[in-house]
């Protein structure tokens, strides 16, 4: 891989989806697949304590747990977590004050595929929340039928991207704020969960709703396509579950990458990751066929704590302060992924669908007037 200035990487090595990790970029080579995310924060502990930091998607068994349990062993000042059901939040920060009774917690509900309850959960943690110096995007949703959202989208583009969209731009004012008050440039971080399922399909941009088959749209839209691996749909239907959900892990990466185009300027970092493969509740909706396929894609699997490693490093490295470019972590090192992920004109563009989707411009070119 080369990065966006087109420098050769050193170090490189191929990953299982055939791109290239470079483990020169992060403060520790060290770090692989097996790494936890208690030993990441632990390793970076002075870099949380006093932080605040937000978790959006918590629950039991989710990467969202193994994260807030890593940040909350290290001292952050405070932290907010904000999911779909409060039942599973409370859980988590039973656990949470069982294990670290010292810490802070404000527990927010917000169902990502509701624009009013999205608006509203932001007012809520805006009025909870002096500054926000860490936002961990963490919350997706995999089905396998099509549904929409309740503003009537793809589910899985209008949640995993759409409603991460909003709830970042509608909080950036509080984290504008902290990396205004921030001593050390671009520790002021917005994390999105992707997953290697990127490499599925680009933006679908004339039709990220699904109401076309492949053949109907731009050649440059369509999935991936290799032996073996076809996500045509059957005849007469336009929905591919895995194709929908890998639209809106790409809108994950290019939302990261117009970020930290826009704001880099600001002290403001936002970086990708994909997590590798856990089994988590996320196989909920899944059904036989489709959990099948999952099994087989995994030729690691990891732990709930492995899992979250990576969204740690991208959280809290000071190293990856240093360079813009970085975009996209995976097994807790810098790594390539698809072109259509990696595009500034796709994420512009991507930008200006999203502020069109949710009817509100975000300029984070006027920055300072948000
Ligand atoms: N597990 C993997 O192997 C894997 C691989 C690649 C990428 N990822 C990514 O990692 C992230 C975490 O996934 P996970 O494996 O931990 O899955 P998970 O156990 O299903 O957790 C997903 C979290 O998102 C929340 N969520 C779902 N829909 C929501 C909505 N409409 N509004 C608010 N919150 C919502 C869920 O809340 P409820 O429980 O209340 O629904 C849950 O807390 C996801 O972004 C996923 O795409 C996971």
């Amino acid at each position: 891989m080369s990065n966006e200035k087109g420098n050769a990487m050193s170090d490189e090595k191929e990953n299982p989806w055939g791109l290239k990790t470079d483990s020169n970029r992060t403060s520790n080579p060290g770090f692989n697949r097996e790494t936890t995310a208690t030993e990441v924060a632990s390793t970076f502990s002075n870099v949380v304590r006093g932080k605040t930091v937000i978790v959006v998607g918590v629950s039991p068994k989710s990467l969202g747990e193994s994260i807030t349990l890593a940040f909350a062993a290290n001292s952050p000042q405070l932290l907010v977590l904000a999911s779909r059901t409060m039942s599973k939040i409370k859980a988590v920060a039973t656990k949470v004050k069982e294990q670290y009774p010292n810490v802070q917690l404000q527990l927010v509900e917000v169902d990502l595929s509701s624009f009013a309850s999205i608006r509203e959960a932001a007012t809520e943690i805006n009025n909870l929340v002096d500054e926000i110096d860490i936002l961990v995007n963490n919350a997706g949703v995999v089905v396998t039928d099509p549904r929409t959202t309740k503003d009537g989208l793809e589910l899985q583009f209008g949640t995993n991207h759409i409603g991460i969209f909003l709830l970042t731009n509608l909080l950036m004012p509080k984290i504008l704020e902290a990396a205004q008050k921030s001593q050390s440039k671009g520790s002021t971080r917005i994390i999105n969960m992707t997953s290697a399922g990127h490499l599925i399909s680009p933006i679908r941009f004339s039709d990220y709703n699904f109401k076309k088959r492949p053949e109907e749209i731009p050649e440059d839209e369509r999935p991936m396509s290799r032996p073996g691996a076809s996500f045509d749909p059957p005849p007469g239907k336009t929905y591919v579950p895995f194709v929908a959900y890998g639209q809106s892990k790409t809108g994950n990466i290019l939302m990261a990458l117009s970020i930290s185009q826009k704001l880099a300027s600001e002290g403001v970092r936002s970086i990708a990751t994909h997590p590798g493969s856990i089994w988590t509740d996320m196989s909920r909706n899944l059904d036989e066929e489709h959990r099948n396929i999952i099994e087989k894609t995994g030729d690691f699997w990891k732990n709930q704590d492995q899992g979250g490693a990576t969204t740690l490093v991208a959280a809290l490295d000071p190293k990856l302060a240093e360079d813009k470019d970085i975009i996209y972590l995976a097994d807790c090192q810098v790594a390539g992924c698809a072109p259509w992920a990696s595009d500034p004109k796709a994420a512009a563009r991507l930008w200006e669908l999203s502020e069109e989707i949710v009817g509100q411009k975000f300029d984070l070119g006027q920055a300072s007037n948000l």
